[in-house]
């Protein structure tokens, strides 16, 4: 019931978020963005440190509470979910990709990228063979074993990426993927991303202000002070 398999876009509505502090004067974040995101559609969001660009696809990826607006996910109105139907929602719909990974020191490899699965209620055999082909396809099987300490950044990016797309969901969430890789890995990353794009017909939202993925993404949203300053097709 939760599955948006098939349908069009993100679109978002004055969407708003205010931080709140005790010991400090309230930090405006986003402020008032509308935005409409297609099926399959390859976003860059751009712009620099503090303009808003991680609470926008925190907020995109229903991992935060908006102040304000709404955020429509296929015609679905999230910002009306419980937090129960929100966590489910998010298991199914939408893979993360985090700066520096946060792959999980203490799961192997294939433990690691089994976890949306597992928390997704999927068991074994199940889990363990889906797992498995998202380790294949993104060539870290010789890996499955390993603990992700001994890895190599950019055998890191591939299994948070195996992580990412092992639930299959419509929509793969980015933020700043190439950040820590030397620049060959970053490229491959995004070539990766963009090939899950084009094969599976997946959104691909990717916040990054690394000019040289510029051309990989359809359009390139560019942030300013929580506003959009302006959108182009590179
Ligand atoms: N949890 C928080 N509490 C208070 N202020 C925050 C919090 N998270 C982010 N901010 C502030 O919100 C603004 C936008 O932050 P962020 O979305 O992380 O920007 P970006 O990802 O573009 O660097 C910044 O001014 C930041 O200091
Ligand atoms: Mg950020």
């Amino acid at each position: 019931m939760n599955d948006i398999r098939h349908c069009p876009m993100i679109e978002t509505e004055n969407l708003t978020k205010v931080y709140f502090n005790n010991s400090h004067p309230s930090v405006q974040a986003v402020k008032d963005i509308s935005l409409k995101i297609g099926q399959g559609e390859i976003v860059l969001i751009s712009g620099p440190n503090g303009s808003g660009k991680t609470t926008l696809l925190s907020m995109l990826g229903c991992l935060l509470n908006p102040h304000a607006g709404t955020i429509r996910i296929c015609g679905r109105d999230v910002t009306a979910l419980s937090q129960k139907e929100l966590t489910e929602f998010r298991l199914r719909n939408i893979g993360f990709i985090f700066q520096n990974f946060r792959l999980l020191d203490s799961l192997t490899v294939m433990e690691n990228v089994e976890l949306p699965l597992v928390l997704a209620g999927i068991r074994r055999p199940v889990s363990r063979d889906r797992a498995a082909a998202a380790l294949e396809e993104l060539k870290m099987s010789h890996r499955a074993n390993f603990y992700p300490n001994v890895l190599s950044g950019g055998e890191k990016q591939r299994v948070a990426i195996a992580r990412a797309l092992v639930n299959d969901p419509a929509v793969i969430l980015a933020d700043e993927p190439t950040g820590s890789l030397d620049s060959n890995a970053g490229q491959a990353t995004v070539q990766l991303l963009r090939e899950a794009s084009r094969k599976r017909g997946k959104t691909v939202i990717i916040v990054s202000h690394d000019e040289r993925i510029r051309h990989f993404a359809d359009r390139v949203i560019s942030m300013e002070d929580g506003r959009v300053k302006k959108e182009e097709r590179p």
